[in-house]
């Protein structure tokens, strides 16, 4: 198994060039089984997850081309298979989004349930919920959600009990090609759903409100191929910034989308660094001063991500005071917080829900083991401010997430190597 050792002390300095985002790039993989027609995605980041929903786009019997710079063409022309299976599902959450696009294009799709997960039990009930309005027969047995419809699906008025992203998009896809208009209510106004959004359009899909909590589909019969290419990835961006923070140092970041940063950018600000932004470059410095702590309150878009609160917390761990953690959306996602206090660190926690961050001067490196994906990525900042060489065990998690981590950190000038 990978394992990362990074030996801290090291002021990060240097440009970086932000990969697309993952969590786009996974929906809009999904939403290409909604033409018969070819489409063609650029920007894909190379990433362990988008291997897994290509490899699910294959099995359902889509063609699928990846070219040299992770240009995918996808030609979901007749599909053998509309399960979904568990083994494919199991290893990632957002594969579940395959069942709005199959059910609303061929009548019928059975994926397997993605049970709970590391950060939290993460159920899928307003997804079915907002499907069995647009009129599917959903049932779930042996582990499966088997939803089916004859002829088209539905329009309707879709007010979701609380925000979700998966849920949204998942019926903002099955919308596509129903009969009629729906509306979803309390959506989630993500920028990685105003991104699925806009690619629908392009194939030729009635999407208005993205961005907003509301969201109106004019359904249509049928979609078209389209080129595409990913939104910046923000979660990416807004991580190697808080890692360029945490050691004092200054980074700029081409290819972004600093319109999608607020919350991060606002907070990075109190916390003592200056920050530049152009339409699609970021650049920031803390000219070598050690961080300031500041309260973090996760919280759905244009709020606090919930993605960065690990990074965050960890850079806390090494500010100047005392700082409050709290996490919102998910109920167990502080699964870092033992494992930076290995390093040294003096974090508590109150509750489930908060951690007390008293930040200490310095780390000292210990073995540590990742747990998530963003966790794992806060063990990163951790390790390249301690002292010392720190081993950080179970990197697939990581895998998923950051493009090339070990080239881009020496990018920066940070002391990283991947052994085995
Ligand atoms: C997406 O997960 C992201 N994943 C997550 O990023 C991100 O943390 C999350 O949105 C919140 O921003 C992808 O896009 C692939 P939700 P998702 O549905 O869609 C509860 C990362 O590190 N809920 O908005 O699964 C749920 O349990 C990942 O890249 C229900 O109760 O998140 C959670 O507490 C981790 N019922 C909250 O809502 C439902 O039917 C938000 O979940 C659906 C969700």
């Amino acid at each position: 198994m990978d394992k990362l050792l990074i030996t801290g002390g090291r002021t990060l300095s240097g440009s970086l060039r932000v990969s697309g985002a993952k969590n786009s790039a996974l929906k809009i993989l999904a939403g290409t089984l909604l033409t018969d027609e070819a489409v063609s995605i650029g920007n894909v980041p190379h990433l362990h997850d988008v291997t897994t929903m290509i490899e699910l786009l294959g099995c359902l019997g889509a063609e699928v081309v990846v070219d040299e710079k992770m240009r995918v063409e996808v030609a979901a022309r007749e599909l053998n298979s509309l399960k979904a299976p568990y083994e494919l599902v199991k290893t990632m959450r957002a594969s579940f989004v395959v069942l709005g696009p199959l059910l609303a294009r061929f009548g019928r799709a059975e994926v397997s349930l993605p049970g709970g997960c590391a950060i939290g039990a993460r159920p899928v009930d307003q997804h079915l919920k907002g499907l069995a309005a647009l009129g599917a027969d959903i049932e779930v047995e042996e582990g499966y959600v088997r939803a089916s419809r004859q002829g088209r699906l539905t329009g309707a008025d879709i007010t979701f009990d609380l925000v979700t992203v998966g849920g949204t998009e998942n019926i903002l896809m099955a919308a596509t090609l129903a009969e009629g208009i729906t509306r979803i209510h309390n959506a989630a106004r993500e920028p990685e759903i105003v991104d699925l959004a806009n690619f629908l359009n392009a194939m030729g899909a009635r999407v208005s409100g993205q961005g907003t909590d509301t969201i109106m589909v004019e359904g249509v019969e049928r979609l078209h191929g389209c080129s595409f290419d990913v939104m910046p990835d923000r979660v990416e961006a807004g991580t190697y910034l808080i890692a360029a923070a945490a050691t004092g140092g200054s980074v700029r970041l081409t290819d972004a989308a600093p319109g999608t940063l607020g919350a991060v950018l606002e907070k990075l600000e109190q916390s003592g660094a200056s920050v530049e932004r152009t339409e699609t470059t970021l650049s920031l410095d803390m000219h070598g001063r050690r961080p300031r702590a500041v309260d973090i309150e996760t919280d759905v878009y244009p709020g606090f991500p919930t993605d960065m609160q690990a990074q965050y917390l960890a850079m806390n761990a090494v500010a100047e005071g005392t700082s409050r953690v709290t996490e919102t959306i998910f109920e167990n996602r502080f699964m870092h917080v033992q494992e930076i206090n290995r390093l040294g660190a003096r974090i508590e926690l109150q509750n489930a829900s908060t951690a007390i961050v008293h930040g200490v001067e310095r780390l000292k490196a210990a073995p540590v083991m990742a747990t998530d994906l963003r966790a794992s990525f806060s063990l990163v900042v951790a390790a390249l401010v301690a002292e010392g060489t720190t081993l950080i065990d179970r990197i697939y998690h990581i895998d998923r997430g950051y493009e090339t981590i070990e080239e881009k950190l020496s990018l920066l000038g940070a002391d990283v190597q991947r052994v085995r």
